[in-house]
């Protein structure tokens, strides 16, 4: 059993690397939310992550690929938020996930992912995602599992999404992931 989280910290990573990334506009949106006893970090450092290669995965490490696994060890859970990209993730995020493949940091972690996609659309990521994240061991909070569609339309100047239902429905999901994350723990 894990320690009771208080607040319970959420770091936030978007598949993304595009600039009006629409993924990224949700997360900013999560960050911006205030939700009692819920503290969110923005990961924005994707692009900056070096190929993987296990001939790389040994002392000293990447610089970027420290700081990555310092900062999902840090939190008690992990929000993704990805497009599909040919019917699968796409190469630069599934590149971050295989530099946690193996390591202590994504076994076990509480992990849910908003699906931003219109409808029918998006569904080949969300399968690849469960299935890397099966390969993590990572623990799917299926309570925080959402489709929040995000137009294009619906981020504003200042990268974040300007619909209040919108908002309000990822208010809903960080809401709802911590609700599990303490549900599971026990006092300390
Ligand atoms: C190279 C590429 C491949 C794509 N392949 C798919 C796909 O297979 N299925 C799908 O639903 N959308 C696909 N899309 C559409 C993207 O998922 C969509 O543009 C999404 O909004 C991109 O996310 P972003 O706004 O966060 O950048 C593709 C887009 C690009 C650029």
């Amino acid at each position: 059993m894990r320690r009771l989280p208080d607040p319970v910290r959420i770091l936030l990573i978007s598949g993304s690397t595009r600039s009006g990334s629409t993924n990224s506009a949700a997360l900013r949106t999560a960050h911006a939310a205030s939700v009692e006893g819920v503290e969110t970090e923005l990961y924005d450092r994707l692009a900056g992550l070096p190929v993987f290669n296990p001939d790389d995965d040994f002392d000293p490490l990447p610089p970027a690929v420290i700081e990555l696994r310092e900062r999902i060890s840090a939190a008690d859970g992990v929000l993704f938020c990805t497009p599909e990209y040919a019917g699968a993730l796409p190469g630069s995020f599934k590149n971050l996930l295989d530099w946690t493949v193996g390591g202590p940091e994504m076994y076990e972690k509480p992990v849910a992912w908003v699906n931003v996609a219109t409808e029918g659309r998006g569904g080949h990521a969300d399968a690849s995602l469960r299935t890397v994240l099966g390969y993590l061991h990572s623990e799917i909070v299926e309570p925080a599992q959402r489709r929040i569609t995000v137009p294009r339309d619906a981020v504003g100047e200042d990268g974040l999404v300007v619909a209040a239902n919108i908002s309000s429905d990822l208010e809903q999901v960080l809401r709802a992931f911590a609700d599990h994350v303490r549900g599971e723990a026990t006092p300390s």
